[in-house]
């Protein structure tokens, strides 16, 4: 028998052996999955502080939502299909929330300030659920808001002195305190999205 035969099951046994302790060690080593719906405080949090300006004109702040949980997605009021699918997507959850949608605020950011001022922001929300409250600012007012929420806009020449936003569309659920709860994602069914803002209502 030579050296290899003799030696070849054994060391084939090392090799296995290593593997299993490696997978193992990576196991060891790998985050536990968090719990869906909880994120954990640190850079990566979303939301936080923001000064903005609603459709009647009046000042708000992080601290007018304080003791509620709130919906927030950004949009703007020439978006020809995205945003009024939101809008009324949201519109029509609020109305199956009945009087617990009281118990929540939502929030529609234009990214597009220049255009939506709140007279035009006012005249756009008659369309949708009262309870929707819309804001704008100033450019860098906007910009602070979307980067506490990680969100994306980009201003896209459309020609003709023309031009639209690209924008997350993601809609952001947070609990009374201000924290990031869980998200509505757009490809989720109705009863997904409607469960999640019960559980919302129901924890605050
Ligand atoms: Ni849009």
């Amino acid at each position: 028998m030579s050296f290899l035969k003799r030696n070849l099951v054994p060391l084939i046994a090392l090799a296995m052996g290593s593997l299993v302790l490696a997978a193992a060690v990576v196991l060891v080593l790998l985050p536990p999955p968090g719990r869906p719906g909880v994120i954990t405080s640190g850079v990566a949090a979303i939301g936080g502080p923001f000064r903005l300006t609603s459709q009647t004109g009046a000042p708000v702040t992080e601290a007018d939502l304080k003791g509620k949980p709130f919906a927030v997605f950004f949009g703007f009021t020439h978006c020809p299909d995205v945003c009024p699918t939101a809008l009324f997507d949201i519109s029509s959850l609020l109305k199956d929330l009945g009087p617990a949608g009281d118990r929540m605020q939502v929030l529609f950011v234009s990214v597009d300030p220049a255009r939506d001022t709140p007279e035009l922001l006012r005249t756009y929300l008659e369309s949708f659920d009262p309870r929707i409250t819309a804001l704008t600012g100033t450019e860098e007012e906007v910009q602070a808001m979307a980067k506490a929420y990680r969100a994306f806009y980009r201003k896209v020449p459309t020609g003709g002195g023309n031009y639209t936003v690209e924008h997350t569309a993601t809609v952001y659920l947070m609990g009374r305190s201000g924290e990031f709860v869980t998200a509505l994602d757009a490809h989720e069914n109705r009863e997904a999205k409607l469960a999640k803002l019960k559980r919302l209502v129901a924890a605050s």
